[in-house]
């Protein structure tokens, strides 16, 4: 698929992802049985990660939506603004956070810094991918849908310059073609 001039190729099938949240749930509905978990989604990326995440998680949990990066294009700009705060009712609750993707780890570390002044009872990081080779900022990560490769990915949630977030599958820059 072609998006911007550049050529994406799949790397998971929808039947794939969907094995893959299976999987992230069972753990998290298994670790928070009876801790009234909070999970804090980062937007505009994580929405439909999230959002088949939590139909998947069957135990009570609070919710709310956050949006504190700026990422334009291809490279992270290393400026964390919030735009969207943290909810001052995570206090003295067990956050899960929701991401995407944590690429080189600066926007995560910075947001949790930025947690920790909300006093939560504990923080989890779940993030769909992982690029461990790409990290600057140690950044544990609780729950990981899957490690990839220092690649650009597009499609389920993730965009490339405002375009790509509806792909319901997950597509990699095919850097062979460009
Ligand atoms: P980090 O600060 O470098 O860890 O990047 C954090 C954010 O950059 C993620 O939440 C994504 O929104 C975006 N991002 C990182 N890598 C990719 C990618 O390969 N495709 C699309 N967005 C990405």
């Amino acid at each position: 698929m072609k998006v911007k001039g550049r050529n994406f190729v799949e790397m998971l099938s929808e039947e794939e992802i969907a094995k893959i949240i299976d999987r992230m749930a069972s753990a998290i509905n298994a670790d928070l049985e009876g801790k009234n978990p909070y999970f804090l989604v980062m937007m505009n990326g994580a929405f439909i990660f999230a959002s088949d995440l939590l139909r998947k998680i069957t135990i009570p949990c609070g919710l709310a939506f956050v949006r504190y990066s700026s990422y334009e294009g291809m490279k992270t700009t290393g400026k964390v603004v919030p735009v969207i705060p943290v909810p001052a009712d995570v206090k003295g609750r067990n956050v899960v956070i929701i991401e995407d993707i944590v690429d080189t780890g600066i926007t995560m570390e910075a947001f949790l810094k930025e947690l920790k002044n909300f006093s939560p009872e504990s923080v989890r990081i779940a993030s769909f991918l992982t690029k461990p080779e790409a990290r600057q900022r140690e950044v544990l990560v609780d729950y990981v849908g899957k490690e990839i490769e220092n690649k650009f990915v597009l499609g389920y949630g993730l965009d490339y310059d405002g375009l790509g977030r509806n792909i319901p599958s997950l597509l990699v820059l095919d850097e062979s073609t460009q």
